[in-house]
């Protein structure tokens, strides 16, 4: 049991049994169903879903939890357990359109409006949360949120949607409605987890190869270092990296990055002026990296080796496509100077989480060379959990 004097953090538990009786005291009543959907962290393979490419996240075991009751009229309430004090937000259905500003809430009535966009049949609902995923930690707290809402409106509706359809669910909300012109990684991995498993998620066929993933049997773990540098998708850098990537596509006469024959890249990219071609490179390299680690883990190879191109995909992050910062930078080095096997950022960027490789016996002390680092650069103190691959959103109660 790893205590409070640790570096390396057990993440909190939910009370799902407290979760229930706040649902009773704010709505009156008991819920019909408690469900939860995973955060997740991505392995390699950043801003490349956007682009046709490939991605390998693993859902997270820390979850947002959802006590859920449906209405018959067309009324969202929804409260959170670590938002505005817990106090429920209240949301007309038919109020929800692009434009709307719903703030935190957006993730919920987004997908009761993407529902209805589709055609089914949409009541309303009442909803209590409660979380252990870090909020803007780019850790995915949002598809969390999303993802959580659609499967449990599915379930008490009968919707009859799968798994990709539930994904899509939480996308359209989070592009539509809370304004985050984000890919399908993180709702996918949020709904299609599996414990000791790695998703390679071909982002263009959206298809999912499930990848046994347990570094245990190794001897490693995969630490989460959170730089507690806040990041957020609808600011205008992820739109920027969005439409630039878009454009060297267009100027190169592909549908999409992806089309992008690895072999000639260099002189390929010749074709493009210094920005697009370094944005298009990272894009590229990481995507054909996805697909080297994927191989190695499928074919249960030492993981150890994946290390290096976790290194190179975090230099392509931060010279090529530049979506880190440097609180994210001295993080990553500190981990890899004090023996982690690779480290790279995760997530969309700007902030956010550093994923290290590392032996069991070296995560309290590759954890506590980051704390150090980052307390000689000035920056914001680093916490940092195990990653452990669990499966994705379910039903509990
Ligand atoms: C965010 C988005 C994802 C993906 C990543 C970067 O997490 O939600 O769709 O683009 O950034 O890989």
């Amino acid at each position: 049991m790893k205590g409070d004097m640790s570096a390396v953090r057990t993440p909190a538990e939910i009370d799902i049994d407290g979760l229930v009786a706040r649902f009773a005291q704010l709505y009156d009543g008991a819920p019909a169903g408690v469900w939860a959907a995973p955060g997740r962290v991505n392995i390699i393979g950043e801003h490349t879903d956007y682009n046709g490419g490939f991605v390998l996240p693993i859902a997270l075991a820390q979850h947002t939890i959802a006590a859920v009751q449906p209405r018959d009229d067309g009324v969202v309430r929804v409260a959170s357990a670590s938002i505005d004090g817990g106090a429920p937000v209240e949301v007309e259905l038919s109020r929800v359109a692009p434009g709307g500003e719903f703030g935190w809430a957006s993730y919920v009535v987004g997908v009761g409006w993407a529902a209805r966009q589709r055609g089914l049949p949409v009541t309303g609902i009442d909803i209590a949360l409660d979380s252990n995923v870090p909020l803007g930690a780019g850790l995915s707290s949002s598809a969390a949120l999303s993802c959580v809402t659609a499967r449990a409106w599915s379930d008490l509706l009968g919707w009859g949607i799968d798994d990709e359809t539930v994904a899509d669910l939480g996308r359209d909300a989070e592009n539509h409605i809370a304004g985050a012109p984000t890919g399908l990684m993180d709702q996918l991995a949020s709904v299609c987890g599996r414990a000791a498993h790695a998703m390679q998620i071909d982002t263009r066929a959206v298809t999912i190869d499930q990848i046994p993933f347990d570094l245990g049997k190794f001897g490693l773990s995969l630490l989460v270092i959170d730089s507690h540098t806040e990041h957020s998708h609808a600011g205008g850098e992820y739109a920027e990296r969005r439409q630039s990537t878009q454009e060297a596509a267009l100027r190169l006469g592909v549908s999409e990055l992806r089309d992008v024959p690895l072999e000639s890249l260099a002189t390929t990219l010749d074709k493009l002026p210094d920005l697009l071609r370094r944005r298009a490179r990272h894009v590229i390299t990481d995507s054909a990296r996805v697909e080297q680690v994927a191989a190695m883990l499928a074919a249960g190879d030492d993981p150890r080796r994946i290390g290096r191109l976790l290194n190179d995909s975090h230099a392509s992050m931060r010279d090529d496509f530049e979506i880190t910062v440097p609180s994210v930078d001295s993080i990553q080095a500190a981990a890899v100077k004090a023996g982690a096997h690779g480290a790279r950022m995760t997530g969309g960027g700007f902030g956010g989480c550093v994923i290290a490789l590392v032996e069991d016996t070296a995560a309290e002390s590759v954890a506590q060379a980051c704390v150090d680092a980052a307390a000689r650069g000035g920056f914001p103190t680093p916490t940092a959990f195990e990653a452990v691959p669990s499966a994705g959103a379910a039903r509990l109660r």
